[in-house]
């Protein structure tokens, strides 16, 4: 299992229609970890091909200085992925996104294609990063299968709009119809330690409203969340930075514990509440990210 993966810290993950030449060259603008060019829902069945030439084209000829690139694929079960791959990674993409990951065979199959492109293209072994979607039942309930089939894997993105379609549930604003499987994603992340990134908001008029689904986002532990539009991932990037004070705190939080520790104490006074070791490792994660966001 790979070290967790601090190297590149994704905050925002913008999805861009795989058809459209215009957003995917305008992604090179916005202020965005990660850009997510996609073959799958976002591209109407009859521009499938369309969409797969227009990707290549855009890895090939457009530049985005650190943003990572990724290519959300088609499903397993299409048939199409073997030929999406061949088709875009001579466009050197960081990576690809498998949608609706069900079973640990699939990202099996899909780790062969992508050594099987690496081999072909002269690319170092396992450089081309792999992350897949959890957004089924079926999905949630293998968490531990997927999470666990390939080293390369980097991390999972959880997917509510489907899943509601999936479940039967109904959308809302709280979304406490999806918060078992947004947890379960979390949490199956942080134990095989991946990284992890939370749903979509979907009302990209509504500043206020996904400021504060960030915000609780963050509060699970996701380190990042996609984004739909462009206005949404400063208010992303954002939310899952710590913030001056945030890292102030835990600055003295990790120097107090170093003192206490060496006077002999476990568990000690800080600001007026009690902190033992758990505190400790969660100040130590908010230096971690602080370095790299
Ligand atoms: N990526 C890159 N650029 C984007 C973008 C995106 N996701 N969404 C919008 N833009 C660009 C637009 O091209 C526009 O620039 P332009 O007027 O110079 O062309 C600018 O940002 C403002 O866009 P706006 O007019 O507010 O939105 P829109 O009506 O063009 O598009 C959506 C609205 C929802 C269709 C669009 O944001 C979108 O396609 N989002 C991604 C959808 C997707 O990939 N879904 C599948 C995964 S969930
Ligand atoms: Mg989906």
């Amino acid at each position: 299992m790979a070290a967790e993966n601090t190297s590149f810290a994704r905050r925002s993950l913008l999805f861009m229609p795989g058809d459209s030449l215009r957003k995917i060259e305008k992604a090179a603008n916005w202020e965005v970890d990660t850009l997510i060019m996609d073959l799958e829902d976002g591209v109407a069945q009859n521009r499938k091909l369309e969409a797969r030439a227009t990707v290549a084209e855009a890895l090939d000829k457009f530049q985005y200085g650190r943003r990572e690139r990724l290519v959300r694929l088609n499903h397993i079960s299409t048939g199409m992925v073997a030929d999406e791959i061949a088709a875009t990674v001579g466009g050197r993409p960081d990576g690809y996104i498998m949608p609706k990951a069900e079973i640990a065979q699939d990202l099996h199959t899909v780790d062969v294609m992508l050594s099987v492109a690496e081999r072909d293209q002269g690319l170092p072994p396992q450089s081309l990063r792999l992350f897949v979607m959890i957004e089924t039942a079926r999905g949630v309930m293998n968490l531990r299968e997927i999470a666990g089939a390939t080293p390369r894997l980097e991390g999972l993105i959880f997917g509510a709009e489907d899943l509601a379609g999936d479940v039967g549930s109904i959308r809302t604003k709280a979304a406490w119809e999806v918060f078992y499987a947004r947890s379960a994603v979390v949490t199956a992340a942080a134990a095989f330690r991946l990284q992890s990134f939370d749903m979509i908001y979907a009302d990209f008029n509504d500043p206020a409203g996904l400021e504060e689904e960030s915000r609780f986002a963050r509060q699970l532990g996701f380190t990042g969340k996609t984004c739909i539009h462009p206005n949404q991932t400063p208010i992303v990037n954002r939310a899952f930075s710590p913030s001056p004070e945030e890292v102030e705190r835990a600055r003295r939080l990790v120097a107090a514990f170093d003192e206490q520790q060496a006077a002999g104490a476990g568990a000690f006074t800080f600001d007026g509440k009690m902190v033992d070791m758990p505190m400790l490792v969660a100040a130590r994660k908010v230096l971690a990210r602080a370095g790299t966001a």
